[in-house]
């Protein structure tokens, strides 16, 4: 394989599909009769048409890779985004066909006998050509290149730079993000206002955000965003009403995501997205927050009062009289199973509504979305008045009741999440939801009569899984704020925090847990599942730091890699659970994507995806053929924008932790996938302790770990650089060779023997012992980089492209966190955009102290050795000693992985 660092940096896609941007795709336009379907361009996943400099692309797709519902779509390629859709409300199968002919588009199903499930409305004059342009507007021409039909007109979810979306018109949201049916959220655009409505109730204005600026007062005439900014624009056309400033950012959408929030966000080649705009920005603001009457807490943490707002999390409960309902739709249902929530008229429901209903009290100090931003339909009224004023319209399903001032407010079409103010407010709020006597069976398939209400009969993190809805970024937000909290302060602290915590939730006893569900988990797994999926636990295909992973088949053929989790520290299934909803909805290429979980007694478990090439150290150390240097490149390149993107891409930062060649899996062409991330929170106290060590002892511990300074992304950069090294000569960074021969005792060196030419340097100041950092270091010094390389290359790599990732590494290691670049700008020396950077050898010298501690180290270790003591007590023995905590991290990478 031919290195094309050229190519390579070409391509940079971050999200799916990159493999299929191939030239032959490029097609400026297209005349009629063309006909074009998802199998026919196979090879380009659907793609037939590209826009002039290959910003967007024309498919039909499949979202989400299912295989069942493909649509005509317009992908912006570098994030493999949809910015629009043709026929979203009725998919076709892999074999439907878009034909264009003379009088427009049409789409239709190959077995729906030709007629079209979409088409484009009778057009002025005959089609000459189908065009896409640089900012994703698909456009048909007349011979007179005069526009007869544009998508910009028809706006679905989003819109982009360039678009307008005029007054009167809406955005809707997709039902899922493989289902781009339309959904139960909308954002209309009025002659003074933006506004988010969820089957006509109001959960949001851009007039009340006070993100939002006003800039005039002429009415409103259409919203769009430019490379600057976010505005609703006034009947002239140019002075805005509205309006919001943001960052320069050449590709901008605003988007309508499907549970409900109205984002403006912003992608860059090396970050990702990155979110500049959310309405509604708390966590209980949308309408299905915590499921339908499920009650909504939004805590402010405390961690973060000097920050903004946007740091919130949400706490799912239900209210007085309701318990959480069974099935999988969340929300909270009546605790007495003679009652059952109603519907409204519009819903045909046999005859239950007929009975009288009553009216179930939630309690005061509450609240409803929809009364923020609502008149109260009476006012001065006595509260009978006010619930009889509802028992008269079947589309009334509840009602509010403000005692002070005799208002009324009704809940109309549809009931939602119930706000609870943790502050003291709305004291003289009442609520009430009409229930109708009546076991039916609900909408969310819950048999009211048969469910037990002490608890024994359903597990209580039923109702945790599959809410519809997610306020998994501000739960990211508020995770993120409580960790830096906890790595910030001491220890000890720590120490307490996790113990109390395990105690509130040990499993045994339960209680409480039945009240929380958390929105935003991924699928959840039976026990008995997993079980048959992995064959009784059959093939170990991996363990670690969390316990054990297998492979397995479900049912659906899917083959995955289930992780079994021992003593893991948090116990809660809360918790857990927690945890869970935050790993699973993080998405990126380079990141091993989480499919579901199993929390059932004492068993936990994380389901993968399987990544069919193992771990990168079984590769790179094992002793197979050994991975080319182009191979090695592609591995860096992929880790690099994984952590990249935990970084900085999804919004709120993730910090690994745990950066090492255990934890970078390969996929087919060597495509790498960081797994684990998200995980060190699981452990508990003693494990982080033991954690800590075994990081440290693998090498790629960065130096403020040991001096208890803060903990950075920047600790992922330098362990990214270690792995880099590791890369580069193919081997672990610290490894003996024994005295009397030259076979490698490293447990990885594997079938590989005579290794290691080249490296006695000085630097390892002992025959056959090698810090290949310090090496690497030296070799910089004096300009001979090939000596670096893995000799089972030779010839094969270019003193250059050595030079390149050594001094890409080195400057990864600098010991002052803040001389070591971040992960987006190595990506980009990676691909070549960057320039390289010149190492700091003043930042590195701590590697000739560390080398030295090695030497020592390993010369312990071998009377150790001799005198056959478990390596593993010694290395736990020397911990305690403070001046020593350097030294034993280097020991212990033999003590643990080494001589055996
Ligand atoms: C689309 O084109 C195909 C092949 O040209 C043709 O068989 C089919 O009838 C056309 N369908 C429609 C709805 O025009
Ligand atoms: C493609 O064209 C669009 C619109 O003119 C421009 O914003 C974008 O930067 C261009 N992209 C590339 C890769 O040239
Ligand atoms: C229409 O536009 C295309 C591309 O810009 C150009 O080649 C063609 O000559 C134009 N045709 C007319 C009739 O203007
Ligand atoms: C969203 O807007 C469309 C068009 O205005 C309307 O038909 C639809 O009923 C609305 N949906 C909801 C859930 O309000
Ligand atoms: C974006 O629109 C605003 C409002 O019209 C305008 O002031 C600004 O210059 C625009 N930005 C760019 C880059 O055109
Ligand atoms: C449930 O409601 C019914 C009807 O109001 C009542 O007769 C019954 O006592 C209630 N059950 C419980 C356990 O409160
Ligand atoms: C409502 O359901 C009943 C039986 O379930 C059916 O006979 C009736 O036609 C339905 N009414 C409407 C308006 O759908
Ligand atoms: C609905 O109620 C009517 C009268 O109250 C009764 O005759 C009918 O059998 C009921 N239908 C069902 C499906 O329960």
């Amino acid at each position: 394989m031919k290195p094309s660092i050229i190519t390579c940096s070409l391509l940079i896609i971050f999200l799916l599909f990159t493999s299929t941007i191939s030239a032959n795709t490029f097609k400026a336009y297209i005349t009629p009769s063309f006909s074009a379907s998802f199998l026919k361009f196979i090879d380009d996943s659907g793609t037939f048409l590209t826009s002039p400099n290959g910003t967007f692309k024309a498919a039909i797709f499949n979202p989400g890779a299912q295989q069942t519902s493909f649509y005509l779509c317009i992908i912006h390629v570098a994030s493999s985004t949809i910015t629009w859709s043709a026929n979203r409300n009725r998919a076709v199968s892999n074999s439907g066909l878009m034909n264009l002919t003379l009088k427009g588009i049409t789409i239709s199903d190959k077995n729906g006998n030709n007629n079209p499930v979409w088409s484009t409305p009778p057009l002025r004059s005959q089609v000459d050509r189908l065009v896409l342009t640089d900012m994703g507007n698909l456009i048909l021409l007349d011979p007179s290149n005069v526009s007869l039909w544009e998508s910009f007109r028809y706006p679905t979810d989003t819109i982009v730079i360039g678009q307008r979306l005029s007054v009167g018109s809406s955005l809707s949201s997709s039902s899922s993000d493989s289902d781009l049916s339309p959904g139960n959220y909308n954002l209309t655009i009025t002659s003074s206002d933006a506004i988010l409505q969820w089957f006509g109730q109001t959960y949001w204005k851009l007039s009340m955000d006070t993100k939002a600026y006003k800039n005039s007062l002429s009415t409103v005439e259409y919203m769009a965003v430019n490379t600057t900014g976010f505005y609703l624009f006034g009947s002239d056309g140019t002075v805005p009403v509205y309006l919001v400033t943001l960052p320069v950012s050449n590709f901008r959408v605003a988007t309508l995501d499907n549970y409900g929030h109205f984002i403006i966000k912003s992608f860059s080649f090396g970050t990702g997205w990155k979110q500049e705009f959310v309405g509604p920005d708390d966590g209980c603001g949308t309408p299905l927050a915590c499921g339908r009457v499920g009650l909504c807490t939004d805590y402010d943490d405390p961690s973060s009062s000097s920050s903004s707002s946007s740091s919130s999390s949400p706490v799912c409960s239900c209210p007085q009289n309701f318990r959480v309902g069974s099935g999988n739709s969340g929300g909270c249902v009546p605790s007495n199973g003679s009652y059952s929530l109603p519907f409204s008229c519009n819903n045909n429901q046999s005859n239950s509504s007929l009975v009288v209903p009553s009216f179930l009290s939630l309690g005061n100090g509450l609240d409803y979305f929809h009364n923020i931003y609502s008149d109260p339909v009476m006012d001065s009224v006595d509260l009978s008045s006010c619930q009889d004023q509802c028992s008269k319209n079947c589309s009334c399903l509840g009602v509010f009741y403000r005692n002070s001032s005799g208002s009324c407010y009704v809940i109309e079409n549809e009931l939602g999440s119930i706000l609870s103010s943790n502050n003291g407010a709305n004291q003289d709020m009442f609520g009430f939801i009409k229930v109708s006597l009546g076991s039916t069976t609900t909408n969310d398939g819950t048999r009211d009569g048969e469910t037990s209400q002490d608890g024994s009969g359903q597990f209580p993190v039923a109702a945790a899984v599959l809410l519809p809805v997610t306020g998994s970024t501000l739960l990211v937000a508020f995770l993120f704020f409580w960790w830096r909290r906890s790595i910030k302060s001491s220890k000890r602290q720590d120490m307490n925090k996790f113990g109390k915590t395990n105690n509130n939730n040990n499993p045994h006893s339960s209680g409480d847990l039945d009240a929380f569900y958390i929105p935003g988990l991924p699928r959840r797994f039976d026990y008995e599942e997993l079980e048959k999926a992995t064959d009784d636990f059959k093939t170990l295909i991996g363990s670690g730091g969390f316990g054990t992973v297998y492979k397995g088949v479900l049912s659906d053929n899917a083959v995955v890699a289930v992780k079994k989790i021992v003593n893991i520290g948090v116990q809660g299934k809360k918790d857990f659970c927690t945890e869970i909803a935050v790993i699973g909805n993080i998405h990126h290429v380079n990141l091993v994507k989480l499919k579901g979980f199993c929390v059932q007694g004492r068993h936990r478990f994380l389901v993968y995806e399987y990544m069919n090439r193992g771990s990168l150290d079984r590769t790179l150390f094992g002793g197979g053929p050994p991975l080319e240097w182009q191979e090695r490149y592609d591995v860096a390149l992929g880790t690099a924008r994984g952590l990249a993107y935990l970084h900085a891409g999804c919004e709120h930062k993730i910090i690994h932790c745990d950066i090492k060649p255990e934890n970078i899996l390969l996929h087919d062409h060597f495509q790498a996938k960081i797994s684990d991330f998200g995980l060190s929170k699981l452990l508990s106290p003693e494990q982080s302790g033991l954690f800590t060590t075994m990081r440290g002892t693998r090498g790629y511990l960065a130096p403020e770990w040991l001096t208890n300074s803060a903990i950075t992304e920047k600790t992922d950069v330098y362990s990214f650089g270690m792995v880099l090294l590791e890369l580069i000569s193919g081997r672990k960074n610290c490894y003996f060779k024994s005295r009397s021969h030259s076979v490698d005792e490293d447990s990885n060196s594997g079938g590989r023997g005579g290794g290691g030419g080249g490296h006695n340097s000085s630097s390892s100041s002992m025959p056959g012992l090698i810090y290949f950092p310090l090496l690497a270091l030296e070799k910089h010094e004096e300009g001979s980089y090939m000596d670096l390389a893995d000799p089972r290359l030779e010839g094969r790599v270019t003193n250059e492209e050595v030079e390149k990732l050594v001094r890409i590494a080195l400057c990864c290691v600098h010991e002052e966190p803040a001389l070591r670049p971040n992960m987006a700008a190595v990506v980009g020396m990676l691909e070549g955009g960057t320039a390289l950077p010149q190492p700091r050898i003043e930042s590195l010298n701590f590697l000739r102290f560390y080398g030295r501690r090695f030497t020592e180290a390993s010369m312990i270790a071998e009377e150790n050795d001799e005198n056959g003591g478990t390596p593993q007590g010694n290395s736990s023995s020397v911990t305690s000693g403070g001046s020593q905590v350097a030294l034993v991290s280097y020991i212990s990478s033999q003590s643990i992985s080494g001589p055996r």
